[in-house]
C-alpha cells in the first residue's frame, strides 16, 4: 500500500507543502464547527501527526474520528500552525481502513500498566509499548553490534538440551509422552520418549558456549532461555531473552571490563538513538532517568568484593528481613541497599562463597570463594550473572562430586578440560532486565511482548 511512515514525515522537510499519503490508527481526535482534529499514529514514531480536516472539503468527518480506527490518508503536509517545527496534514481524501467500534479497551483516559497486562495484543499500540518495544530492538541491535564489532562469533546454541547447567528443578522438561500410567519407572519412560533419555529447555547456554569459545576464541550467544522457578517477582519470567559471551584466554577482571564497556554501549547508543522515548520514560516512570543514564555511562563501576559486602550489609543500620551472614546469598533487600543506598550505581560483587554458586566457577587459591560476579544495578538488582570458568579437570570434577552431580552427562565439557583447556570467562545478561534498568520500567511483564509467569499464559 502505497504510503509514507510518519518517522519520515517528519523527519524530513522535503515532505513540506507536497501531497503525501499516510497510514496509521487514530489515537485521538477532536470535533469544531467548521474543523476536525485527528491525531494519528503509525507505529513508526513516538510523535502523532495531527490530521485536519475541513469540513467544507471533506463531508461525513464524523466517520473518521473513532479511536482506533484505522486510515489512509491523503494530503498536503504543511508546517504546524501551533507546534513550532512541526508539521500537519490538511486532509484532500480519507479512507477508513479498519473500523473501531466504541468498545474498544483503550479510551483516551491512561490506563495502568496492570490495566494493559490483560490485554498484550492490545497494549503494544500505547505510547508506553511504543517506546519500550523501540528500545527494547535497539538494545538487541547495540548488542550485536558491540560483539561484532569486536569480533566476536555469534553462534546459536540448541533450546533443548539433556543437560542442566544452573542446578536441578528449574528445567521445564519436554516430552511426547505426558500423563501415562503404563511405566513401571522414569527409566522406563525416558527410555521411551522421543530422545530416549529425559530432556528439558535450556536454562543457559553456556555450556555450549564454552565448547564454540574453545574453538573460535570469542562467542556469543542471543536468545531464550526458560527456567520454571516458583518466583512470582517483578523481576522473574519463564522465557527470558538472554545474551552469553564467552571469551577464551580471559580471566576474571578481563570479563568484567567486556561486561562494563557492554552496558556503557547500550547505554550510549540508547542515549542517542531513542532521546524522545527516554525524555517520554524520564517524564513518566523515572524522574532522573537521563541523567541517570548519562551518569552510568560516563562513570566508573563499583567492583566490591563478596567480603566487604557482607561487611558493609553488617554495618548497616537496617532490619533487613534475611540475616546477614558470610555464606549466605545475597536477597533483593541486600542488593538494593547496596547498589541504591550505599553507591547508587552498579557495582560487581566479586568472589562469592563456592558453596552457594554453580558447579563450574574457578575455585579461588583460598579453598573458599570463586572467580564470580553479579552486576547489581539500582532498581532491578541482579542484570548478570558471570564468572570465570574452572580449567582444570581435578578440580571441576571435585567440585561437582560435591555437589552431587553425574558426570555421566557432562563428557562434552569434561573433554573442554583435557584438550588444550585454557583460562576462559564468561556471562549472561538479562536482556529483559537491561530494558527495565534503562526504561525505567519496573515490571518485567511490561517490558516482554507475552510474559510468561507461574501460573499465567496466553
Ligand atoms: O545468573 P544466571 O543464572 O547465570 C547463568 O545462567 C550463567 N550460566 C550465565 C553465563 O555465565 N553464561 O543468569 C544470568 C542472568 C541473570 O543475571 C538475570 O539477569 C537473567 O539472566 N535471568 C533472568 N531474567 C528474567 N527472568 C528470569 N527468571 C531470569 N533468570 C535469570
Ligand atoms: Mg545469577
Amino acid at each position: 500500500m502505497k504510503h509514507i511512515d510518519l518517522i519520515d514525515i517528519m523527519s524530513d522537510e522535503s515532505y513540506v507543502n507536497t501531497e503525501v499519503t499516510v497510514c496509521g490508527w487514530v489515537r485521538t481526535s477532536r470535533d469544531s464547527k467548521n474543523m476536525a482534529f485527528i491525531e494519528l499514529n503509525d507505529g513508526t514514531t513516538l510523535k502523532h501527526l495531527q490530521i485536519v480536516i475541513d469540513k467544507a472539503v471533506i463531508d461525513n468527518s464524523a466517520a473518521y474520528m473513532k479511536l482506533g480506527s484505522a486510515l489512509r490518508i491523503t494530503g498536503t503536509l504543511v508546517p504546524s500552525a501551533v507546534k513550532q517545527g512541526g508539521v500537519e496534514i490538511n486532509a484532500a481524501s480519507i479512507d477508513v481502513l479498519g473500523e473501531c467500534p466504541a468498545e474498544y479497551p483503550l479510551q483516551k483516559k491512561r490506563h495502568t500498566l496492570e490495566y494493559l497486562r490483560t490485554m498484550p495484543h492490545l497494549r503494544v499500540r500505547t505510547n508506553t509499548f511504543n517506546a519500550v518495544f523501540r528500545v527494547r530492538s535497539v538494545i538487541a541491535n547495540a548488542i550485536h553490534e558491540f560483539f561484532q564489532k569486536r569480533h566476536f562469533v555469534y553462534v546459536q546454541p540448541p533450546l533443548i538440551t539433556a543437560s542442566d547447567c544452573e542446578g536441578a528443578g528449574e528445567m521445564f522438561q519436554v516430552t511426547t509422552i505426558g500423563y501415562s500410567d503404563q511405566y513401571k519407572s522414569r527409566e522406563e519412560y525416558y527410555a521411551d520418549d522421543f530422545f530416549g533419555k529425559k530432556a528439558g529447555l535450556s536454562v543457559t547456554a553456556q555450556l555450549e558456549g564454552e565448547v564454540a569459545a574453545l574453538a573460535f576464541g570469542k562467542i556469543y550467544t542471543f536468545g531464550p532461555s526458560f527456567r520454571a522457578e516458583n518466583s512470582n517477582t517483578p523481576r522473574h519470567v519463564a522465557e527470558f531473552w538472554h545474551v552469553e559471551p564467552e571469551v577464551a584466554f580471559a580471566e576474571l577482571p578481563d570479563i568484567i571490563e567486556i561486561a562494563e564497556d557492554m552496558i556503557k554501549y547500550i547505554i550510549n547508543t540508547v542515549l542517542e538513538t531513542c532521546p524522545d522515548e527516554i525524555a517520554f520514560f524520564d517524564q513518566h516512570f523515572e524522574k532522573g532517568l537521563k541523567d541517570k543514564l548519562v551518569n552510568v555511562a560516563s562513570n566508573d563501576f563499583v567492583v566490591l568484593d563478596y567480603t566487604d559486602a557482607i561487611e558493609l550489609l553488617k554495618k548497616a543500620d537496617v532490619d533487613f528481613v534475611y540475616p546477614v551472614e558470610w555464606g549466605s546469598d545475597l536477597q533483593t533487600e541486600h542488593e538494593r541497599y547496596i547498589t541504591e543506598q550505599v553507591y547508587n550505581k552498579p557495582v560487581f560483587v566479586t568472589n562469592y562463597p563456592k558453596d552457594i554458586k554453580s558447579f563450574y566457577m574457578k575455585q579461588n587459591p583460598d579453598g573458599k570463594t570463586v572467580a564470580a560476579t553479579d552486576l547489581l544495578v539500582p532498581g532491578v538488582g541482579e542484570i548478570i550473572g558471570c564468572s570465570e570458568r574452572e580449567a582444570d579437570l581435578d578440580k571441576l570434577l571435585a567440585a561437582m562430586e560435591a555437589k552431587g552431580m553425574s558426570t555421566e552427562d557432562y563428557q562434552d565439557y569434561l573433554d573442554l578440560r583435557r584438550f588444550g583447556s585454557v583460562p576462559h570467562s564468561g556471562f549472561g545478561l538479562g536482556f529483559e532486565r537491561i530494558i527495565m534498568y534503562v526504561t525505567g520500567i519496573s515490571n518485567i511483564r511490561d517490558v516482554i511482548l507475552y510474559p510468561r509467569t507461574v501460573g499465567s499464559i496466553r
